[in-house]
C-alpha cells in the first residue's frame, strides 16, 4: 500500500518536471481553443526543421520570387516583424539595414545561425520594443495570420513606422469565393491547432486599410489566397474625421 502510493507520487512528481520542461506556446492561442484544453503544444510553427522543409518546398514552387520582391524594396532600417527561422534576411539590399523580430527563441536560434550578423529581437508584434518612427521599411512574410490580435500589431507597426515608411507584406488570406471562405472557416480550428497558432480565414488586407495604411496597387499581388503588396501610411490628418465637409483642425 506505502509502495504503491510513493510510486504514485514519484509519477505525479515525474509528469510535473516534464510540464515544466515542455517547450512554450508563443503565439497566445486564443481562450477556450483547443490548445488551452490540451495546454503547451508546439505547432508546425514552433518546430523550426519541420517549419523549413515545409516552406523550402512552397518555395521551389514560387514562393521564393515573392519573398525576393518582399526584400528587394526594402530601403534603410527595416523591421523583418515576425522572421521565423530568418528565411528572408539574406534576401535583404545592401541599402536596408535589417532587425529581425520574432517571439518564438526556437525560430531565432535558426535565424542567428542563417544570419549571425543580422540583429535579433525576441518580442511580440502587439509590444515592438522601438521608439516611434524608427523604422524606414517593415515587412511580415506570413506572420499576420498566426498574430492573436493583427489590429493592434498593426497599430505597432503603424507607429514604429516613419511617416514615409513602407510596409511590405506577403500573407495567406481569406478566400474571396463564398465556398473557399466556407471551407476555411470550417477547417480553421483543426489548422490553427496544427499549425501552432495560424489562422488561414483572416482579412488581412481590410485590416491593414483599417489601421491607417494604404494599400498601393502597383506591385500589388494576388495568386489563391496569397497575396503580397506594399501600403504605406495614410497621413494621420486625412485619417481624421470630417464634420460637414470641412475637416476638423488638428
Ligand atoms: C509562418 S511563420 C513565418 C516566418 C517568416 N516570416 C517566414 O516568412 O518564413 C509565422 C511566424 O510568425 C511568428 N509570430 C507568431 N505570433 C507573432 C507575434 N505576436 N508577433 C510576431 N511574430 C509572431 C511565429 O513565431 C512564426 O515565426
Amino acid at each position: 500500500m506505502a509502495a504503491s502510493s510513493a510510486c504514485n507520487r514519484k509519477v505525479l512528481e515525474l509528469r510535473q518536471a516534464l510540464a515544466a520542461t515542455r517547450p512554450t506556446f508563443f503565439a497566445e492561442p486564443d481562450s477556450g481553443s483547443m490548445r488551452d484544453k490540451l495546454g503547451p503544444v508546439r505547432g508546425i510553427e514552433q518546430i523550426p526543421w519541420i517549419y523549413d522543409a515545409m516552406c523550402a518546398f512552397a518555395e521551389w514552387q514560387g514562393m521564393r520570387r515573392w519573398r525576393e520582391w518582399l526584400a528587394r524594396g526594402a530601403r534603410g532600417r527595416t523591421l523583418d516583424l515576425g522572421c521565423g527561422t530568418g528565411r528572408s534576411l539574406r534576401l535583404f539590399p545592401s541599402e536596408a539595414r535589417p532587425v529581425g523580430l520574432d517571439p518564438s527563441s526556437d525560430a531565432l536560434r535558426r535565424a542567428r545561425r542563417r544570419a549571425p550578423e543580422i540583429s535579433l529581437v525576441r518580442a511580440s508584434a502587439q509590444a515592438l520594443p522601438f521608439r516611434n518612427g524608427a523604422f524606414d521599411t517593415v515587412v511580415s512574410s506570413l506572420v499576420f495570420c498566426s498574430v492573436p490580435d493583427p489590429a493592434q500589431g498593426l497599430a505597432e507597426v503603424r507607429r514604429v513606422l516613419r511617416p514615409d515608411g513602407r510596409l511590405r507584406m506577403m500573407e495567406h488570406v481569406r478566400a474571396r469565393n463564398r465556398l473557399g471562405s466556407r471551407l476555411q472557416d470550417l477547417i480553421q480550428p483543426a489548422w490553427t491547432f496544427v499549425a501552432g497558432g495560424c489562422r488561414p480565414n483572416r482579412e488581412t488586407e481590410r485590416v491593414v486599410e483599417s489601421s491607417g495604411f494604404r494599400i498601393q496597387e502597383e506591385g500589388r499581388r494576388a495568386r489563391g489566397t496569397m497575396r503580397r503588396f506594399q501600403a504605406v501610411p495614410v497621413p494621420q490628418e486625412s485619417t481624421r474625421p470630417e464634420k460637414d465637409g470641412i475637416a476638423t483642425s488638428p
